[in-house]
């Protein structure tokens, strides 16, 4: 029996259905045609799944529409105003209109990008996402956060804009590898620490479990990581309240992220940075807001159980630690998320609970960044 569960996202003004399960890509037909009578479409993939699933769609689709595509590399260095100038190209040049649809087919990098271009390419055509990474599904798909990176800033320009539809299908995950998997996973337990106790308590002790990418199991931790994102999401899309918590961990992990990139090119996962980022919010906590040893000796070993990095040795990056922490220390200060001069940092002050804190000293925030990283 085919394994399937339809959310239907309520965000704000908008309505829409998010498929999770095993072939739900192949609703994509229906999907589009409750919605538009234009004839183009646009599919926008990592190259990838160029020759594999994209031309599987293109296929399916072609009988009954015009079909354009795009395919490029992943990698936040190609989260670029490049990419997104050739991507008009075609639009322009093939007169796509608003009622045409874009389809995003990869991971984060693929889904914001493309997902800016929709936002944008005459104030907004249909958008529908298939995210093929974990992080893409639980994460960067839902909550309409759009943006491509500039020079060193990542995700500096961009848009909030909600798909018409988010089809989440199992199968991509199983050709994910380990390290993408985890990378997601990161966010998973993020979403638990900041939301649900209980939630974090099984996937402390059902690591075997999760490891294993069973397709149920994966339909549950999908549905309870992006109930959580809308949830938070929902009544605050600009970021205003609720929806800083989802960042925990990310204004050092960004930081730690954007500062260990080589030439341009990332050493580190977004979820590693996530994980890597939450440990040092958590010892900030330990100090700042006096949490137990316990709390913070579960939050760090969560991640080492997984697999996920809870610090980094900056030699072994290719940098010495002193420039490391002058690095990430300059980035932090760069964070969107600031107030005025003050670094904005959300605190997790129980399992399952956190909030937002404006006066963090930087001294303290300075001491986390030497715990996290080593020579
Ligand atoms: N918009 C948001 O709210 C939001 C939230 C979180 C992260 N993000 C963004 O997401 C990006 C990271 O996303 P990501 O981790 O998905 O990275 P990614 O898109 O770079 O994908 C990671 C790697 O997996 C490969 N890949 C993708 N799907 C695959 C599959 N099914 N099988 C095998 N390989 C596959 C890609 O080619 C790439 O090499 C970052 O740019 C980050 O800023 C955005």
């Amino acid at each position: 029996m085919q394994k399937y569960k339809v959310i239907d996202a309520k965000l704000d003004t908008v309505e829409y259905p998010i498929l999770i399960g095993e072939n739900v890509i192949d609703q994509i037909l229906d999907l589009i045609e409750k919605h538009t009578k234009n004839s183009k479409i646009i599919i926008v993939g990592d190259t990838f799944f160029q020759n594999g699933i994209c031309a599987s769609v293109e296929n399916k689709l072609s009988d009954k529409f015009e079909i354009y595509s795009y395919y490029m590399d992943a990698g936040k260095g190609n989260k670029s105003i490049n990419e997104v100038l050739k991507i008009f190209g075609i639009l322009e040049e093939n007169n796509l209109a608003r009622d045409s649809v874009l389809i995003a087919v990869g991971g984060g990098v693929i889904g914001d990008l493309a997902g800016f271009v929709a936002s944008t390419w005459l104030r907004g055509m249909n958008l529908i996402h298939i995210p093929t990474t974990l992080m893409a599904m639980v994460d960067s798909s839902v909550g309409g956060k759009v943006a491509i990176n500039y020079r060193q800033t990542i995700n500096a320009i961009g848009n909030y804009y909600h798909p018409m539809g988010n089809i989440m299908d199992l199968t991509f995950i199983d050709t994910l590898s380990h390290r993408d998997y985890l990378s997601g996973l990161a966010e998973v337990i993020k979403c638990a620490m900041i939301n649900d106790k209980d939630f974090f308590e099984y996937l402390e002790t059902n690591k075997d479990v999760v490891l294993k990418k069973d397709h149920d199991v994966l339909i549950e931790l999908i549905t309870k990581a992006i109930t959580i994102k809308i949830d938070h999401v929902n009544g605050d899309l600009r970021e205003g309240g609720k929806r800083l918590l989802l960042n925990y961990g990310h204004t050092l992990g960004h930081a730690i992220e954007i500062s260990t990139e080589k030439n341009g090119h990332e050493q580190l996962r977004h979820g590693e940075g996530v994980s890597i980022g939450i440990v040092a919010v958590a010892y900030i906590a330990t100090q700042y807001l006096n949490i137990s040893k316990s709390i913070f000796e579960r939050y760090e070993n969560i991640f080492n159980n997984y697999g996920l990095p809870t610090k980094i040795s900056a030699s072994e990056l290719g940098f010495d630690k002193e420039t490391l922490l002058h690095k990430c220390f300059d980035n932090v200060k760069k964070d969107k998320k600031r107030l005025d001069n003050n670094i904005r940092l959300i605190l997790s002050d129980e399992i399952g609970s956190a909030k937002v804190y404006n006066d963090v000293p930087f001294e303290l925030i300075q001491e986390a960044f030497e715990y996290v990283i080593e020579e």
